[in-house]
């Protein structure tokens, strides 16, 4: 069944056609230029942004991939969670477009999205596995119990890993969205330069805590401009780096031992981190665990994931109708 797939969660608008696990046609426009300029996503802008974008590259997707709306089964969205504004304007289109193509509607958890894009990079994966979910807003522990149950084994207890990399990223005065700068600038510092801290939270081993790190990192960096004194960014990027990507291993590695996965994953903007697929591909190879995470263009916002996940809710009969409402936030495990 060939599924068209929309995704508008955030700063980046998104549509694809998929069949399955393959990809037909995966389209991306990203807003990150504009919202860049004010250091941050600006809600406003990313819902005009998306209205403006959604129309033309659905006509693309459909191009690229050679077909017309008789070829499809199904028109999938995110529904949540995600920028209210943002989602709504994708989720109108998918209904708008189910009304006058008499197509089903599938909607689609953004996490659940992101933990799909695995399977488009490895299609022997299947569930059960684990699988860390680091994004911008979010940082799970899950575990993939089917292609439509999930069980939330750890989660952070205040900010997401990307919200980490993204504000330390601010603070050394490097552009947005601040992880992808950072991780580049890590490449070239030393890890052990800056002894930072490895928030635990108590009597909750497999959940995190970042707050803790990003303020002591903020005030590193503004004690140094208060004394006019220079820091070395490429070392304290890379001891952020470490220091994160240390907390996100260890946990993920304590909980498939804890819960006997033999398959571990990565999922979200932030599997994109260099040092983050490095060490958890070495921490799985010495536990004996097989490793997976998406190619890096499919750790991002797209379309494709959401079609993938939409193909296995489809297929265990979890449709949606004109009554859709897109949510702010909802659980991965809600649906
Ligand atoms: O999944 P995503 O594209 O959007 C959300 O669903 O939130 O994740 C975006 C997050 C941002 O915080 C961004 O800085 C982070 O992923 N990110 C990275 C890297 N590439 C993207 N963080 C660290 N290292 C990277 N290479
Ligand atoms: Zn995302």
């Amino acid at each position: 069944m060939r599924i068209l797939s929309i995704e508008s969660s955030c700063d980046e608008t998104a549509v694809a056609i998929t069949e399955g696990r393959r990809v037909l046609s995966s389209v991306v426009a990203s807003q990150i230029e504009e919202h860049a300029l004010y250091g941050g996503v600006v809600p406003e802008i990313a819902s005009r942004r998306h209205a403006e974008a959604i129309a033309g590259l659905t006509a693309r997707a459909l191009a690229e991939a050679g077909c017309g709306y008789a070829d499809l089964g199904a028109v999938a969205v995110t529904a949540w969670p995600g920028l209210i504004g943002a989602l709504l304007v994708g989720v109108n289109f998918a209904k708008g477009l189910s009304l006058a193509t008499g197509l089903p509607l599938v909607a689609v958890h953004h996490l659940r999205g992101h933990v799909a894009a695995n399977y488009i990079t490895h299609p022997a994966l299947e569930p059960p596995f684990l699988c860390l979910v680091v994004s911008g807003g979010h940082t799970h522990l899950v575990g993939v119990d089917s292609y439509t149950d999930y069980r939330i084994l750890g989660a952070t207890r205040d900010d997401a890993a990307g919200e980490c990399f993204d504000k330390t990223a601010r603070a050394m005065g490097l552009p947005y969205p601040g992880g992808v700068h950072l991780d580049a600038a890590a490449e070239e510092g030393n890890p052990a330069a800056y002894a930072l801290p490895r928030p635990q939270v108590e009597g909750r081993p497999l959940d995190f805590s970042f707050s803790g790190l990003k303020t002591y990192v903020v005030n590193v960096i503004h004690r140094c401009e208060q004394k006019g004194e220079a820091y070395s960014l490429p070392d304290l990027a890379a001891s952020v780096r470490r220091s994160i990507c240390d907390l996100l291993t260890e946990k993920t590695m304590a909980a498939a031992a804890q819960y006997g996965f033999s398959r571990v994953a990565l999922a979200g903007g932030v599997s994109a981190n260099r040092l983050l697929r490095r060490q958890m591909e070495q921490a799985c190879r010495a536990a004996n665990l097989a490793f997976f995470a998406p190619d890096p263009p499919l750790c991002g916002d797209n379309a494709a994931m959401v079609g993938v996940q939409a193909y296995y809710e489809a297929a265990a009969g979890h449709f949606a109708d004109q009554t859709l409402n897109a949510a702010a936030t909802r659980s991965i495990v809600e649906g």
